[in-house]
């Protein structure tokens, strides 16, 4: 499906909008929100299908892990396994400009792009009357990255928003301008809590929180390249990129005229392969067997599945 050319409705903060916005998302669609941060781009975080229509709006080259924006800490425990760390700091900052990264509970129903397919699961309860009703209204976790064309700044307006992504996703809420206009701040708990992504909520105040200093992601300052993580999914097996047909023992996994074990579109849609992707690799990698991968077109969302299919393919570190 593509959703290019559609037409973005733009709606208000009233209760009866954001009731419409809910709505949207609960069918599968697109909605940019505002937040205390930054304008989301949100879909409901179970919907497979709906999340890869984030990174085809966005034409992200890349599945990096989304924020499952949530209402606080009692969706994040049926969600993740929350240490006493994360727990101190969600009672202290929640509501607000904190992401956690957590380990993911299994069998949750979110969908695996909102991870890339990873074990961690970033969760924030962000602030703010028309976000907070949105996410009431929803009923359910939402996935969203900041609502910009991909390598575009992030957007602190509705004006912004549009400017970008009219014509791509199915509605906006125009909440006026952002209070804090940066993204959040990102603390992982891989081990000892790491800043992964400086942003709207000081460190020194998470500091003091917590009585430590946190890891630095690198000593310049910048942050964790997302991709880069040891969370992203990496499937056991060897994988075989462009492949027309099994060899031996492998699992093949087929897109369009290739039909292989399992497909990732057997049309050769490419949002389709999106939604199917981290799913169908799981699958695979289940079997037990070498993988081998069909070719998928260099156009689009395949710019996407190809980065993120020859991550896999690429001799582990
Ligand atoms: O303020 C914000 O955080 C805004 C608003 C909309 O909430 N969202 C935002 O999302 O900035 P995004 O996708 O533009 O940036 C999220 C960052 C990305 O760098 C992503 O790689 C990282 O969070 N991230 C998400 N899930 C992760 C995970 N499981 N492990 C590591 N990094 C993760
Ligand atoms: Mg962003």
């Amino acid at each position: 499906m593509s959703v290019k050319g559609i037409e973005t409705k733009v709606l208000g903060t009233s209760a009866t909008d954001i009731g419409i916005a809910a709505e949207i998302m609960r069918g599968g669609g697109l909605v940019a929100f505002p937040t205390e941060t930054v304008y989301g781009l949100g879909a409901e975080a179970f919907d497979d299908a709906a999340v890869a229509r984030i990174f085809e709006a966005k034409s992200r080259p890349s599945f990096n892990p989304l924020i499952a924006h949530i209402t606080g800490i009692e969706a994040a425990r049926t969600l993740c396994d929350v240490s006493d760390e994360a727990e101190r700091l969600a009672a202290a900052f929640w509501p607000g400009a904190l992401t956690l990264v957590l380990g993911k509970r299994d069998g949750t129903g979110i969908s695996p792009l909102v991870t890339a397919g990873g074990p961690y699961l970033a969760v924030r309860a962000p602030d703010g009357d028309v976000v907070r009703s949105l996410l009431q209204e929803v009923g359910r976790p939402v996935a969203a990255p900041s609502a910009n064309l991909s390598g575009q700044i992030s957007t602190t307006t509705a004006e912004h928003v549009l400017a970008g992504l009219s014509g791509k996703i199915d509605a906006i809420i125009d909440g006026g301008p952002c209070p804090i206009g940066v993204e959040s701040t990102i603390v992982g708990f891989d081990g000892a809590p790491r800043l992964l992504r400086a942003g709207g909520l000081p460190v020194e105040a998470i500091e003091a929180c917590l009585g430590t200093r946190l890891v630095r992601g690198h000593a310049d300052g910048r942050p964790v390249a997302p991709g880069q993580l040891e969370s992203h999914y990496a499937p056991g097996a060897s994988v075989r990129l462009n492949a027309i047909e099994a060899q031996e023992n492998e699992f093949l996994i087929g897109f369009g005229e290739v039909k292989g074990h399992a497909s990732l579109s057997e049309t050769g849609d490419l949002t389709e392969a999106a939604s199917r992707l981290f799913h169908i690799l799981h699958k695979a990698d289940a079997s037990g067997r070498p993988i081998a991968v069909a070719p998928v077109p260099e156009s689009g969302l395949g710019l996407a599945i190809n980065d993120r299919l020859k991550r896999a393919a690429s001799p582990r570190q």
